[in-house]
Order: structure tokens, then C-alpha cells, then sequence
């Protein structure tokens, strides 16, 4: 395919910052979006064009919108703390759904008709089976869930009103960090596992929390699907690449159809680190369920998806390559 040149809104966040990485690898322009309110200003490479702005400013994004033709554009600004939804749903409000509303609003005036969209997997709620397939009720068991499932439906309307065709990524649980070291901006205040692992692994944490050894899994703690950054980042691609070959919108589960278990992954990252990394076993985290994970095939059938990088090794080693040295 010739270079293309696509806008990314969220691109100097940490998902964000992977796809345009990804995107510039095989040779495409990129303009990042962004607001620096969670990304960072060291998540921009020199090679793509940046513009500081935020979601909720519809004369900023109309701007960088008419300055360029862009091919297509990605959209990745929003808060995703699902416990910090439940507290603050005005703030979550604001930003998931206005700042969506505003960039899809001026993609029309621009007439750009090609959306990737991130959503993810906490729009299904709690599961009723696993592996869980596009198909699972969709019953978001927080508000961050519910935005993405509301502008999933908006995009649904955009589809049939005025022609935006989208590929809404449902992400499972998204780690890792590019494995050619090329991103090193670390989130603050993290609560992910493997984030909050390697700062116990650092020292900037004392211990390792384990929520819940008495789950019906083969170890008794909860089981995750987690997917590497960079194969969520060669998602957005190949939905993209879909979009422009095909006239028409599509739903993906981003996982990798394996779980991973708490406790998998605090030994995978004591054999990597070699630190001994303190935990402790603690009762379950209210909302948990059991086990999460995905029934990745409809990815691959569509959009010729499989994870390169997820396998657990890749995962922890790649991630604390960037803490370690941090
Ligand atoms: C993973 C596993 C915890 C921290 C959340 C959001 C979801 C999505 C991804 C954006 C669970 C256990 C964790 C710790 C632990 N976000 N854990 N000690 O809860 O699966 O999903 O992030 O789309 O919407 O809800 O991710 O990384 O918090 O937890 O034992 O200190 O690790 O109980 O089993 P989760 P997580």
C-alpha cells in the first residue's frame, strides 16, 4: 500500500504512542493528537508532526483536521481507570463521550470516513462464558465501560447517517512495551498488574498485592488475557488497512484467547528481574471476576491478526527493560 497519512488522537499515550510507532515503521505520515494530560511529551517521535490540543476544543481539532488530507484517523484519547469511572463518571462523561462526539463530529466536517476506535473488553461486564466472543452480552459492569459501549453505538449510528466506517478494538488487558526498546514513557500512578509488579521489582513499592487466591482457577488467583502493546498496535493497522480496502465497519476482540494467572506472572517477572519482588495474599478486589479471556479468532479471520508478541517472556521482559532503567 502507498504511505497514507493517518491522525492519531491519543498518540503520545502509551497505546497510543505504540500504533504510531507502528504506523511510521512501514512507512506512513502520522499526526498526533494530543493533550499530554496522561501522554507524554517523550512518547513523541521526531517523525511524526504533533499537534497539542485537547478533545474537548472542536475549533483546535477542526484545524488540525482542514491543515491536512488524512486517510484515516485513529482514536485513542480517553481515561480508562474503570474504579476512578465509578467515583468521577462526570469526568469519564466529559472526555469518553464529548471528546469522542467532538472528533467524530469533525472527521465528517472533514469529510475523513475511516475510524479505528479503542474500545475494549470491559464493555461485556461481568462473563457469562469464557472465552468470550464478540457475540458475549454486552453488560458494562463500570461507567469507563459503558463510554466505550455508548460510542460504539454512536459509531453504529455514524455508520448508517453519514458514512464513518469504524473498527472498534475491544483491547483485553493491554502490557508490555515495544521489545526494540523505542517507548519508555512510564504511566503514573499505576494499578495494573504487571506495572504495579515491576514497581515492587524497583523498589518504589513495597509489595505486591495478590487479590484473591480462592478463585475456581487452576492456582486459585484471577486469570487475565493479556495482550502485548505492540500487537495491539498492529491491530489498529490491519483494521485500518481493512476499512480502506473494505467499505465497511467492524467489532474485534484484541486478545489472545490464553489466560495468565496473578501468580504466573509475579513468578515469570522474579525468574526475568531476578529480584525477589514481596507479595502478599490478599482477599479478592471487589468487581473481579475469576477469569477474562477472549475469543481472538474473529481478528484473525478478518483483519489476518495473530500476537507476535504476547507470550509471557515477551511480555515481562519488555516491560522491565523500561523499568529497570528507569
Ligand atoms: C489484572 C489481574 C487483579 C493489581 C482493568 C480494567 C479494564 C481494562 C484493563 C482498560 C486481576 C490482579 C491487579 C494488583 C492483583 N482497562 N491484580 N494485584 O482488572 O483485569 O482490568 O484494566 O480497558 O477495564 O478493569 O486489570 O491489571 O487491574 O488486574 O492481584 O495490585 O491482576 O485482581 O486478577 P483488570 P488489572
Amino acid at each position: 500500500m502507498a504511505a497514507m497519512h493517518f491522525l492519531v488522537v491519543g498518540g503520545a499515550g502509551y497505546i497510543g504512542s505504540h500504533v504510531v510507532r507502528a504506523f511510521l515503521d512501514r512507512g506512513d505520515r502520522v499526526t498526533v493528537f494530543d493533550d499530554l494530560s496522561s501522554g507524554k511529551r517523550g512518547n513523541l517521535f521526531p517523525d511524526a508532526s504533533f499537534v497539542e490540543g485537547s478533545t474537548l476544543d472542536a475549533d483546535v481539532l477542526a484545524a488540525c483536521l482542514g491543515g491536512a488530507e488524512f486517510d484515516g484517523a485513529v482514536h485513542l484519547a480517553a481515561f480508562k481507570a474503570a474504579g476512578e469511572s465509578m467515583t468521577d463518571p462526570m469526568k469519564f462523561a466529559t472526555n469518553n463521550l464529548c471528546g469522542a462526539v467532538n472528533v467524530l463530529n469533525a472527521l465528517v466536517a472533514a469529510g475523513v470516513k475511516r475510524l479505528v476506535f479503542s474500545s475494549t473488553a470491559a464493555v461485556y461486564g461481568e462473563p457469562k462464558y469464557v472465552p468470550m466472543d464478540e457475540m458475549h452480552p454486552t453488560n458494562p459492569e463500570n461507567f469507563y465501560g459503558f463510554s466505550k459501549l455508548e460510542m460504539e453505538r454512536v459509531m453504529s449510528w455514524y455508520d448508517r447517517l453519514m458514512g464513518v466506517r469504524f473498527a472498534a478494538l475491544r483491547y483485553f488487558n493491554a502490557a508490555g512495551f515495544d521489545p526494540a526498546g523505542r517507548v519508555r514513557g512510564l504511566e503514573s500512578s499505576v494499578t495494573n498488574l504487571l506495572p504495579v509488579i515491576m514497581e515492587v521489582a524497583t523498589g518504589q513499592r513495597e509489595k505486591l498485592q495478590v487479590f484473591g487466591t480462592d478463585y475456581d482457577t487452576p492456582d486459585g488467583s484471577g486469570v487475565r488475557d493479556y495482550i502485548h502493546v505492540s500487537d495491539l498496535a498492529s491491530g489498529h493497522l490491519a483494521a485500518m488497512d481493512r476499512l480502506i480496502e473494505h467499505d465497511e465497519s467492524l467489532t474485534v476482540n484484541l486478545g489472545t484467547g490464553q489466560g495468565t494467572s496473578v501468580l504466573e506472572m509475579l513468578k515469570a517477572a522474579r525468574r526475568i528481574s531476578g529480584r525477589e519482588i514481596t507479595a502478599q495474599m490478599c482477599p479478592r478486589r471487589a468487581g473481579d471476576p475469576s477469569a477474562v479471556y477472549a475469543k481472538a479468532t474473529r481478528a484473525n479471520d478478518l483483519l489476518g491478526w495473530t500476537p507476535r508478541h504476547s507470550d509471557l517472556e515477551t511480555l515481562v521482559e519488555s516491560t522491565w527493560a523500561v523499568y529497570r532503567h528507569d
